[in-house]
């Protein structure tokens, strides 16, 4: 067995608490990321329902949520606004609402261009595709929109899910990608063989532009055209708004909250996301490893419960296969558990400054505002507070030594 890595010096987190954090004034905006399919959809909402219970005005801002977590939240059409959603007896107030890429990016191309323009703009196919399918659009416009509900000063509270990225730092990077994209030499190069500039076009660029234009086909290279003179006014103003979003996103007020399962690639997504957030003095509030599966007593080990099984079935007699069988299965349920903690310690040992906290995964699906509620308990209820006493932070109870 190889020995554990030396933690790096300097701070160690103390528990995580997202209680404070959600309900504390100071706290605006939070967002949550982190891998495909972990929980971070669910991980929002459930953080908007305890932070609404708790008195704030509360909108999230879902991206794509399972479809009965967005009927259980009232979200049964895409309309782009958050609607009200009924929680009965709570003091604040949860609204919710689920991106409409397309629809935000057409009202960014109408704020921001004549109405003749935009019109030309929203009916050129180019721009169709693009703002349904380019990569990066719907992270660009996840941004987008968290900088309209900022600017509208109606929350108390934004609680940010991202789309589901392959990797975390998709959503990071959106913005400039975007602007890179509608900014760059090649789209020009491609579009705009009139300009100045290309009056020195040779006719070896005629020659590739013929080529590309024969790839892409002629109507093709039209719309983009098209559409990049249309868009020229907007290029600054698109530039201008990622680097403003991206600001708010650095601005005391906002923390991430990373989200992982225990699993290798899970938590090395969101190792790389928490040192691109140090680099970029982005404030995490810390790591949820989410789907955790901490067995129902830990007083029994793994080993014991294998080597009673055997002495059970061995004794024979009325119910001796059963009782293996939970035993069996105890067993698994221990190894399991262990796994996940030398996965969490890992993630610890590299990043001993990040706070963690986990969340068991619920029997079935978390659809409902029940369901919810069982987990925003998990984030944030307090640290030594569970059944089996094993805190928060971790899957199993530390070894005594
Ligand atoms: N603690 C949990 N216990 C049980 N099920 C869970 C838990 N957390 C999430 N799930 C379920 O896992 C599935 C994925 O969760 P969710 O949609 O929140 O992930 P996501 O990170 O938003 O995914 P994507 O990257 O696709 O957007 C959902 O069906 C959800 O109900
Ligand atoms: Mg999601």
């Amino acid at each position: 067995m190889t020995a554990a890595r030396a933690p790096r010096p300097g701070p160690v987190a103390g528990p995580m608490d997202l209680d404070a954090l959600i309900t504390d004034p100071e706290t605006r905006i939070v967002v949550c990321c982190g891998a495909g399919g972990v929980g971070k959809t669910t991980t929002s909402a459930a953080l908007a329902l305890a932070a609404a219970e708790a008195g704030r005005t509360v909108v999230v801002l879902t991206i794509d949520p399972a479809r009965r977590l967005a009927q259980s939240l009232g979200l049964v059409e895409l309309d782009n606004e958050p609607r009200r959603v009924d929680v009965p007896g709570a003091s604040g107030e949860l609204h919710a609402m689920m991106l409409d890429m397309k629809r935000t990016f057409d009202d960014v191309v109408v704020a921001h261009s004549t109405p003749e323009r935009a019109e030309q703009i929203l009916a050129n196919p180019f721009y169709q595709s693009l703002s349904s399918s380019f990569a990066g659009t719907q992270e660009y416009m996840a941004m987008e929109k968290l900088g309209q509900l900022r600017a509208s000063d109606r929350w108390d509270l934004i609680i940010v899910d991202t789309p589901p990225s392959r990797s975390a730092l998709d959503f990071l990077d959106a913005p400039n990608r975007m602007s890179r994209f509608l900014d760059g030499t090649m789209i020009r190069l491609l579009t705009a063989p009139s300009r100045t500039g290309f009056k020195i076009a040779s006719a070896g660029f005629m020659f590739f532009s013929r080529i590309i234009s024969k790839i892409l086909g002629g109507q093709l290279l039209r719309d983009i055209s098209a559409f990049v003179a249309a868009l020229d006014t907007m290029f600054g103003g698109f530039r201008e708004r990622a680097t403003a979003t991206y600001e708010l996103l650095r601005r005391p007020g906002t923390w991430f909250v990373v989200v992982a399962t225990p699993e290798p690639d899970a938590l090395r997504e969101a190792s790389y996301f928490v040192d691109r957030l140090s680099a970029e003095e982005m404030p995490l509030a810390g790591l949820v490893v989410n789907r955790t599966h901490p067995p129902a007593t830990t007083a029994l080990s793994a080993t014991r419960a294998e080597g009673a099984a055997e002495e059970v079935l061995e004794a024979g007699g009325p119910g001796a296969d059963l009782a293996a069988a939970a035993l069996r299965v105890h067993a698994e349920r221990m190894l399991l558990a262990t796994r996940e903690q030398h996965l969490a310690d890992r993630f610890t040992s590299a990043h001993p400054e990040v706070a963690v906290r986990t969340v068991p995964a619920a029997a079935g699906d978390v659809h409902d505002l029940d369901g919810l509620r069982g987990m925003a308990e998990a984030l944030t209820g307090a640290d030594g507070d569970t059944p089996t006493g094993t805190p928060r932070t971790r899957v199993l109870p530390a070894r005594r030594r």
